[in-house]
Order: C-alpha cells, then structure tokens, then sequence
C-alpha cells in the first residue's frame, strides 16, 4: 500500500497483524505437502504441531486459525459451563474476544485489575471463589504474555510460577494467552519453554509478531490436545488441507524469533520520539517490546482526529479510545518508517496557526 501523497509506503502501525507474508513463507505455502488435517493426514499441520510442541517442552500441539479460537478452546476444554474464569481487566479474552467465554464455553468472567496490566497471585487468590454450593466456582485462571492493551507488557516469569504454583495448590488450572510470547522471550533474553512451563495450556500466535499470514498453536499435554480437538470441531476450526498455512507458520517459527529485537529497539525509538512531543503521555522506559500505548487528551485532540490526520500523512495509528492511541512495529516497518511516523505525529498534533486577521 503506497501514501497517495508522497508516494512512500504506508507506515502501518496499527498492529503487527498487518505483515505481508515473506517470499521464503509464499514459496513454502505453494510447495508445501498437505493432506486432509481432520483426519489428521496433513504432513504439514502435522510437523508445525510438532516442531511446535517441542519447542515448548510439551507433549502435544494443536493448529488453529486464529488465538481467539486457540483462547476459546482452551477455555472450553478447561471448564464447565457454569465456571468463572480469572483473567486481567484489560485481557484480550475479556475484552476483545466477543464475550465469547460466555457465549460459547458458558462461563462468566472474572475480571481481576492487574499492575499495569500485570497480574500476580494474591491478586488472584482474592477472587477465588469459596468451595460453597451456593456460589459459581473458579473453573479456571488466565494470564496473558506480553499484554496487548497495557502496552506489550511483560509477565516476570517469577510472578508466572507463582500464579501456577498457587493455582494448582487450590486446584485450578491455568492458561496463558501468549500471542506474543515470543516477544517476551526475546525481551527477557529468556526461552519460550522456560517462560511457560507451569501453565497448563499456552496459546501462541503465528500471525503477530511472527509475521505468517494465518494461525495460531494450543499447546498442553496429551490428553488435553486430544480432548480440545473435539472443541476445535464444535467451533468449526477443522480445517482440511491446512498444510499451504502451516508451511507459512513454519516459516515464521524457525525465522521470525530472531529478528523481533529489531521490532523491540524500533518500538523504543518511536516512544522516545513520541514522548518528546508536546500533548503526548508516553514513558520511553516502559516500552520493552513492540506495543506502544500512549494518552493523546492533553493534545486537544481525540485519538480518532489524530489517528484521520496521521492517515493523510501515509501513517496509521489503532485508536483504542478517545484518549488512548496504540502502535505496534512489526517486519514491514523499519526504523525510517518510525521517524516518518514521529515527523506525522509532530505535524498532526501542532496547533494551527491563528490566522492573521484573527489575531488582535
Ligand atoms: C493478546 C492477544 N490474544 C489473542 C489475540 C487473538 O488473536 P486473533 O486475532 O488471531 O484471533 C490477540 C489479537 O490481537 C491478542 O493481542
């Protein structure tokens, strides 16, 4: 997509979802072997579940089409209809998964406000539910790593274990919604296996940072997989020859890990150029990864008439709320584009200058 106006690429930071696949991912997806994945005959799907679950140090691996469906089976898996669900105020399964908890695994949420986003387990333990038949029960707890609208916050894998250590003492189980995990790993300097070993299932998405065009992996024991396949079923998630995908997610799996500091230092460079901005509330220090969530109110400005005017300027922005506005680098956008981005923010939220007859 090319910024009608200058003719330079449009710098999209709406979200890393946006990522074209690359020529290696397009080459793998057109000579990838498939078969037919509900019958678990995809040799594809079949090594990316693998490679997938080895990776985690986990027993099985099971592909989906997206983390909101990854999220639901897990959740559906876990619980019985009936159950709450713990999770962060600001989670993406509480807030920006359709309710689904509710509608489709019969669940209430149990929405508990972390630091910053951040969840720990005397947060959680407050909100369990006593084992008294006349109230709803804690059916399961859910993290989220890095967390998307607190800014691509980190989980510290200490706080992690303790929530499933806690957790498992009062018998509940533990998912973790880990779109981006990879992120946090590469941020922490840490492995992917190390910051998830106690969860009970994990969610990983290969379509944000990782940049494939399509998918996500559920990840958990044996049995577990086994009985979430039935749930991947139920929601219409059976996908046939699913090899020309999984060859993308491959792809993206062995690469894409290796190149998401540079999204990391990208992401810095932009907040730090941001914060520098007159109007906007922004703290450089708590960028750690590729999200920036930042407060536009003191521009005068609301984060919709920015985000029109930054459009014009061939860069978009998410406007989360009026007042709240998120970027996201990802692997088709460089560091030129974030200070073309900064130079767009500068221009948009600059008062107009009186005009001249107006002025006293
Ligand atoms: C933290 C988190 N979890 C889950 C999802 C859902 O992923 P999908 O868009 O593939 O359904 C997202 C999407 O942005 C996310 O940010």
């Amino acid at each position: 997509m090319r910024n009608g106006n200058e003719s330079l690429p449009v710098v999209d930071l709406r979200s890393d979802t946006v990522t074209k696949p690359t020529p290696e991912m397009r080459k793998a997806m057109a000579e990838a072997e498939v078969g037919d994945d509900v019958y678990g005959e995809d040799p594809t799907v079949n090594r990316l579940e693998q490679r997938a679950a080895e990776l985690f140090g986990r027993e099985a691996g099971m592909f989906v089409p997206s983390g909101s469906m990854g999220n639901m089976v897990a959740m559906r898996t876990h619980t019985r209809p009936g159950q709450e669900i713990i999770c962060e105020e600001r989670s993406h399964i509480y807030g920006l998964e359709m309710a689904a908890m509710s509608a489709l695994a019969g669940c209430l949420a149990r929405p508990v406000r972390g630091v910053a986003g951040v969840l720990n387990w005397s947060l959680i333990k407050e909100a369990i539910r006593p084992k008294v038949f006349y109230s709803a029960q804690t059916g399961l707890v859910a993290c989220e790593n890095t967390h998307n609208v607190a800014g691509g916050q980190i989980l510290p894998p200490e706080l992690a274990e303790e929530i499933c250590d806690g957790a498992h003492d009062a018998g509940l189980p533990v998912h973790l919604d880990g779109a981006r995990i990879f992120n946090a790993a590469v941020a922490l300097g840490r492995g992917v296996q190390e910051l998830t070993r106690k969860f009970d299932s994990v969610m990983f998405c290969l379509s944000k940072g990782l940049g494939a065009p399509v998918g996500s992996l559920l990840l958990g024991s044996r049995q577990f997989i086994q009985q979430a396949r039935t749930h991947r079923k139920i929601l219409g998630g059976g996908m046939r020859q699913a090899g020309v995908l999984a060859a993308a997610g491959l792809v993206a799996l062995e690469k894409s890990p290796s190149r998401l500091h540079i999204d990391h230092e990208n992401a810095k460079l932009l907040a730090q150029g941001l914060a520098g901005i007159p109007g906007i509330r922004l703290d450089p220090s708590q960028v750690r990864t590729n999200i920036l969530v930042f407060d536009v109110r003191d521009t005068g400005m609301t984060c919709h008439e920015i985000a029109d005017r930054l459009a014009k300027k061939g860069v978009r922005a998410h406007a989360m709320s009026p007042a709240t506005m998120r970027m996201v680098t990802h692997c088709d956008v460089d560091r030129e584009g974030c200070m073309r981005a900064v130079a767009a923010m500068e221009e948009a939220v600059r008062p107009s200058p009186v005009p001249v007859a107006s002025r006293a």
